[in-house]
């Protein structure tokens, strides 16, 4: 939906280009009706501009003013095509005008395709019957035409509204998956999302887009969804672990891998990729599968930032939580080994903001 809404913004910026190009055009023209009606033509030229103009121009479809200006004067006759082509010219450089108002509003709008812009849309259709009276075949088209557009705009109303109830789901779903793994293993409070906010923090600060910082702020929210597959009496034991039980609690990503695996959709992609990839290290001695740093997505390397930091300024059943400028230091001493140079990097740069999210989600 993202990428179809940019993709209507720049065809709106075209569009909206063309109408500036448009509304210069027929602003010219509107002068030049003026200056034809109202020129002091000399006697020996009119005739010849009548014949040119007004008999062969087509501009003056009310016939009953053609035949009306048939058996006039010749100067009226000019006076009248000027003044009508003025003011058909008028009546487009307005209709253009209305026109490049609705393309500004969906420009400035998030969700391009909205009832306001079907019903404007609609409104101006009507207002082109105007044209009907220099020219009945361009009055129709032109109605015909802003209807389709608003029938168009209407059904992508429809669809847009479709798919923002699909990503509700997905949202809430994702969350509730979240919420299951959070009771299950140690990990009480907010800590799933605490990581999802920093994750998204860390994203932004490297220069990722809004769009993707939020797909991973969703995604991040399953890290440790491979934890559902691990034994109970391992995850709440209120002691350190053995070295069994701690490669038993390596495999979670794996599993979280493996739980993911036929899913579809961005956001489910990239939670895969960061279940999967959130305990690798860049110097290749994280786990399952001890990738190295150019091997691990950028994803992951946000997430595994965001984790370790929450993890240490949180109390668990086996240790206290540490001060958040010990567990600040921790993180920097990690950049290369445990942690990406850049994310490192990023997080230092948006520290501030995370330490903020940090004191506001407590408990
Ligand atoms: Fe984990
Ligand atoms: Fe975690």
């Amino acid at each position: 939906m993202e990428e179809m809404r940019k993709h209507i913004v720049r065809i709106s910026r075209i569009i909206q280009f063309s109408i500036w190009f448009c509304m210069a055009i027929f602003g010219i023209v509107t002068v030049l009706g003026f200056v034809l009606a109202f020129y002091p033509y000399q006697e020996r030229n009119l005739a010849e501009l009548n014949t040119r103009i007004v008999d062969n121009a087509n501009l003056l479809p009310i016939d009953l003013i053609h035949m009306f200006l048939k058996n006039s004067h010749i100067r009226l006759q000019i006076c009248f095509a000027g003044i009508c082509i003025s003011l058909m010219a008028l009546t487009v450089f307005f209709l253009i005008y209305e026109l490049r108002k609705i393309f500004r509003n969906t420009i400035k709008s998030q969700t391009p395709f909205t009832h306001e812009t079907c019903e404007a849309l609609k409104k101006l259709s009507v207002k082109a019957l105007l044209l009907v009276v220099f020219s009945t075949l361009a009055g129709i088209i032109v109605f015909l035409l802003l209807r389709l557009f608003a029938y168009i705009f209407e059904y992508g109303t429809f669809l847009q509204e479709k798919a923002e109830e699909t990503n509700h789901i997905q949202e809430e779903m994702i969350m509730s998956f979240a919420e299951v793994v959070e009771n299950k293993s140690e990990q009480t409070g907010k800590h799933v999302r605490r990581v999802a906010e920093y994750s998204r923090i860390i994203a932004l600060g490297m220069g990722i887009d809004e769009e993707r910082a939020e797909r991973l702020r969703l995604a991040s929210t399953m890290h440790d969804i491979g934890k559902l597959l691990i034994n109970d009496e391992i995850l709440e034991k209120p002691a350190r672990l053995t070295d069994e039980e701690f490669d038993e609690i390596k495999k979670h990503p794996g599993y979280g891998g493996k739980l993911l695996k036929n899913v579809e959709g961005d956001v489910m992609r990239m939670a895969k990729t960061v279940a999967l990839e959130h305990h690798e290290r860049p110097d290749g001695r994280g786990y399952p599968n001890g990738k190295s740093a150019e091997d691990i997505s950028i994803e992951g390397q946000i997430v595994a930032v965001s984790d370790v930091y929450d993890a240490l300024t949180s109390r668990r059943s086996y240790k206290q939580a540490w001060d958040p400028q010990v567990a600040y230091e921790e993180i920097i001493k990690g950049k290369g080994t445990q942690f990406g140079d850049a994310v490192v990097n990023a997080f230092i740069r948006v520290y501030p903001q995370i330490n903020a999210v940090r004191e506001q989600m407590q408990g």
